[in-house]
């Protein structure tokens, strides 16, 4: 097809137009102009290439996003191995580093080029013929991921070198990063979708880029800044000194960091160091450190490499940003599982650019292990430049009035009591089916394929449930009307339908099953059918003696702890009796191990003892009291013989009565009754 010169030539001019202004734009830092005037320019390339989608190119700037979601990533083979840095803190090895090399090139003064250490995620990137063509992640130095598409999306990399006179091969070698205002904003649309916060920057530029959908990636702002080169063939690249070639990477329009520098000896090092340290702050993007690397290309080779790292370089990492300031108190928080966690708050203290409010103390022990106490001095910490820690306490100033933190009895969301199992460092609430904190997790499980098996039920819609306040436990989901769940967002009538019809179906339930959806802490699937199994009735399991479910397998007594706790809490057996009367149900004494099956489990109070009812008991039915009689182990029969334990008998009781006498068989009254139940 022809399409005349003309379009050829106006789609390049466009295409290099609209280059020139992402140059300035996301390496610069400078736009030449407005977002508007830019959009224009996009907006009439996209229109030609649509009208000539022949004509689209590869290296075309409306080509970054596009590329279709990938299963996995594949491998790739680093030609140049991708190398890692020896490290250095303090002063002395850095002195002993640029003695090494003065001593090793036989030299008085080394000239060295100093660089930010950038904090994240080492990248190379495979020009051929000036076209991007494959981009990888680091791996194990020796092969890493490919992942081209995601790195087409960084509007920092160019897709096309801007230069006439193309290399016929390069690979560009830096870091890709999130800028710390975008990771901010980043965040805060997580939050506001409920979705995951990322921990610094770093890990969201990770997660970032280890999407496997491009379109997410492209969402994401990343940014990437060279500081190497890997193989190449290329006549323009400069053979004298790293600085030239960071140079001549900056030309063909790589990002490199404005702090790069050349300096000479080692008191430099140590000078640029600390002036880097200073501007850290203002720095739009985290560094952990500054690099030093011997500039000569031709000392490089002499240097040569130690196992995975050059030889010729080093890292000098910052230390760890610390700050003093004072424990005001200690707040105990409850997270979606109900572990409480005792959490500092402190007199705001700047640390490392942030102010600093509170930090995790994780538990218990880690506050005795510090010996921490509330009101003393304490250093504060943060760690991966993120979550604050405290490190230590200042002895010397611990106040007279300094107090001992305790650990809750009780949980502060809901009140149910608190409990540090045997193999565990954190206490947690037992009231999971209640507890206000827990309720989002709790009723994902409850409403999971394995446990109630809720069909349409997902989490999106159980947040959504629980955030208007729609629902508050698992039994408040048997009384959600059609109106209820069709006013919710993104709900049509027939989804609504379709839910209220499958939280129906889910009344007609197992034993196992229902055990399992309750949630008790230790008790997954294989527990709950063990439970189901051997009791065969759940006011069994709920009256449960400890002693008596350890004979269970699968059930030590941490598991039996657990499950005692949990209908311990009269909250849980509260929402159970709900969801009872709500119409969940099961066959109960099904499947039973044998020798519980005539209900004289031999554990429980009743084990062996056979009763018969007769007459009218003056508070409950003769068919409540043969049921609390079975929960503790006893045998209901209708007629009265030697072998009778005990007649229980109500007001005007029948010839069973008279029988009892006979055979001088113990008689109860329903108070009697009770006591033997100790109810
Ligand atoms: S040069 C030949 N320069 O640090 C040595 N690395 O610990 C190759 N890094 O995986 C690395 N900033 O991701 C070099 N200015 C910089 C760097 C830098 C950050 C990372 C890089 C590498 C790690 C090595």
């Amino acid at each position: 097809m022809n399409h005349g010169n003309k379009i050829i030539q106006q789609l390049q001019a466009l295409r290099q137009q609209i280059d020139q202004h992402n140059y300035h734009y996301y390496v610069q830092d400078n736009p030449l102009i407005s977002d508007a005037e830019y959009d224009q320019l996009f907006c009439k390339l996209q229109q030609i290439e649509q009208q000539y989608p022949e004509l689209v190119t590869a290296d075309s700037p409306t080509q970054r996003v596009g590329a279709s979601p990938q299963k996995t990533f594949s491998s790739v083979n680093h030609q140049l191995p991708m190398l890692s840095l020896g490290n250095a803190f303090a002063t002395d090895e850095v002195e002993t580093f640029d003695k090494r090399m003065r001593e090793a090139l036989t030299i008085d003064s080394v000239e060295y080029m100093v660089e930010p250490k950038f904090d994240g995620l080492a990248v190379s990137l495979r020009y051929e013929d000036g076209l991007f063509m494959t981009g990888a992640t680091r791996g194990d130095g020796s092969s890493g991921e490919d992942i081209t598409h995601n790195l087409r999306t960084i509007k920092a990399i160019p897709l096309r070198l801007a230069t006439d006179n193309a290399p016929p091969v390069l690979e560009v070698r830096g870091e890709v990063l999130m800028l710390k205002a975008d990771f901010i904003k980043l965040n805060q649309a997580q939050l506001e979708k409920d979705d995951k916060l990322f921990a610094n920057p770093r890990n969201a530029a990770a997660g970032s880029l280890r999407q496997l959908n491009p379109a997410i990636t492209a969402t994401r702002r990343l940014t990437f800044f060279a500081y190497g080169v890997g193989v190449f063939e290329d006549a323009q690249m400069p053979s004298d000194k790293h600085s030239n070639i960071l140079q001549y990477l900056a030309s063909l329009h790589f990002p490199v960091a404005h702090e790069c520098k050349v300096v000479n000896g080692v008191q430099a090092l140590l000078n640029s160091y600390d002036d880097i340290a200073t501007l850290r702050q203002q720095l739009p993007y985290d560094i952990d450190g500054v690099v030093y690397k011997v500039n000569a290309l031709t000392q490089q080779q002499q240097l040569g490499f130690v196992a995975r790292a050059p030889r010729f370089a080093i890292a000098h990492k910052f230390p760890a940003q610390q700050a003093i300031t004072e424990l005001l108190a200690i707040e105990v928080q409850v997270g979606r599982t109900g572990a409480l966690t005792p959490v500092a708050r402190l007199k705001p203290v700047f640390v490392g650019g942030v102010t600093v409010t509170n930090a995790s103390l994780h538990n218990a022990d880690e506050i005795n292990r510090k010996k921490i106490m509330i009101g003393d001095t304490v250093v504060v910490r943060r760690a991966g430049d993120v979550i604050p820690e405290i490190v230590s306490v200042v002895m010397a100033q611990r106040p007279a009035n300094a107090e001992s933190f305790v650990m809750p009895e009780n949980c502060p969301a809901c009140g149910a009591k608190a409990r540090r199992l045997l193999n565990e460092t954190v206490a947690r609430c037992t009231g999971g089916l209640f507890c206000p904190a827990q309720q989002k997790q709790a009723m994902m499980h409850f409403a999971s394929r394995r446990a109630m098996d809720i069909e349409g039920l997902g989490d999106k819609l159980i947040i959504q449930l629980i955030d208007n306040a729609i629902v508050k436990t698992p039994a408040d989901l048997y009384k959600l009307g059609i109106t209820a769940l069709a006013n919710l967002s993104r709900m049509a009538e027939k989804s609504a339908n379709n839910i209220v019809a499958a939280i129906e179906a889910s009344k007609n339930t197992t034993l196992a099953r229902f055990i399992y959806a309750l949630g008790i802490r230790n008790v997954g699937e294989t527990t709950a059918k063990a439970l189901a199994q051997h009791y065969g009735n759940l006011d069994r399991l709920m009256h449960a003696d400890k002693e008596v479910l350890q004979q269970i397998s699968d059930v030590g007594p941490i598991v039996a702890r657990s499950i005692i706790d949990f209908f311990a809490e009269p909250h849980n057996r509260e929402v159970i009796e709900q969801l009872r009367y709500a119409g969940v149900h099961w066959q109960e004494d099904q499947g039973q191990d044998q020798n519980t099956a005539d209900s004289t489990d031999k554990n429980l109070t009743l084990s062996g003892k056979t009763f018969v009812l007769t007459g009218t008991l003056p508070s409950m039915t003769r068919e409540a009291a043969k049921a609390k009689i079975e929960t503790q182990g006893g045998k209901v029969t209708g007629s009265v013989s030697s072998k009778t334990s005990y007649v229980v008998a109500g007001n005007d009781p029948g010839s069973k009565y008279n029988k009892a006498l006979k055979l001088g068989i113990n008689i109860l009254d329903e108070a009697k009754l009770l006591q033997l139940l100790h109810e």
